[in-house]
C-alpha cells in the first residue's frame, strides 16, 4: 500500500477514485504533444532538460480546457493539476487518489474518463507515449533542433505513417539558446483508433 508519508508523493492521498467505463465521443480527436530533441530525449531526472518558456505557453493555449492524460511520474513531476484542464494520472497503484486530478489503472480507461471531450491529450511520459502512440490521429511535436542528454524518450516516429501539416520555426536567447519547431503531424491512418483505444476491436 502506497504510503502517503512517502516524500516523493507526498502531495496525494488515499481513497481510490473508480473511473468508469463510458465510450468516446465519435469525434473524439486523440492527440499527443510533447517536446522532443534530435535524438528523442524528453526528459532527464524526471524534469524537462530544457527551458523554452513559449513551449510552455504553446502547451497550455493547446490544452487549454481539455483532457489530459499523463503517467503517474510526469504528474510528480509537475506537481499539481494544471488549471483550466481536466488530469488524468495512469497508475497501477489501485491505492492512490490524487486530489484535483481523475485516477485510472489503464491507458483505456483513463481515455473513457475522457468522454464527452472532442480534444484529448497524451501529455506524457515516456511509458505513456509508448503506448499511446498507435491510438492517436495527431502528434504536436515541438522538435528541439538539437541532441540533448536525457533518461526519458519519445519512441521511434515512422514518418511514412505520419503526414506533416503544419511547421513553425522558432527561436530563443533566453534562458538558454535554443531552436525549436512547433510541427503538427496528421495520421495517414486515422480511422478506428477510438475504438482500438477502448479495446473494441
Ligand atoms: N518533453 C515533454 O514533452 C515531456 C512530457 C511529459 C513528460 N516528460 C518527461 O518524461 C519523464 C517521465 O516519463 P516516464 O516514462 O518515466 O514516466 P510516465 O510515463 O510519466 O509515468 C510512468 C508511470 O505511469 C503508470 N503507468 C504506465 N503505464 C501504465 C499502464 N498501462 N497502466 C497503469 N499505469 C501505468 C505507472 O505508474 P505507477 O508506477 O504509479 O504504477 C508508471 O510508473 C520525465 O522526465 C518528464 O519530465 C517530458
Amino acid at each position: 500500500m502506497t504510503s502517503i508519508l512517502n516524500p516523493s508523493r507526498n502531495n496525494l492521498v488515499h481513497n481510490p477514485v473508480v473511473v468508469r467505463e463510458s465510450s468516446l465521443r465519435a469525434e473524439s480527436c486523440m492527440s499527443i504533444i510533447v517536446a522532443m530533441a534530435k535524438n528523442r530525449t524528453i526528459g532527464i531526472n524526471n524534469t524537462l532538460p530544457w527551458r523554452c518558456p513559449e513551449d510552455l505557453k504553446h502547451f497550455k493555449a493547446l490544452t487549454m480546457g481539455h483532457h489530459m492524460i499523463m503517467g503517474r511520474k510526469t504528474f510528480e513531476s509537475i506537481g499539481k493539476p494544471l488549471p483550466g484542464r481536466t488530469t488524468v494520472v495512469v497508475t497501477r497503484d489501485r491505492e492512490l487518489n490524487i486530489e484535483g486530478c481523475l485516477v485510472a489503472h489503464s491507458l483505456p480507461d483513463a481515455l473513457a474518463a475522457c468522454s464527452n471531450d472532442s480534444q484529448i491529450f497524451i501529455v506524457g511520459g515516456a511509458e505513456i507515449y509508448a503506448q499511446a502512440m498507435p491510438l492517436v490521429d495527431t502528434l504536436y511535436i515541438t522538435e528541439i533542433q538539437q541532441d540533448v542528454t536525457g533518461d526519458a524518450h519519445f519512441p521511434h516516429v515512422d514518418k511514412s505513417a505520419w503526414l506533416e501539416v503544419a511547421r513553425e520555426i522558432r527561436h530563443q536567447e533566453t534562458p538558454q539558446a535554443l531552436e525549436y519547431h512547433f510541427v503538427t503531424y496528421r495520421s495517414a491512418h486515422i480511422n478506428s483508433c477510438k475504438s482500438k483505444a477502448l479495446g473494441k476491436n
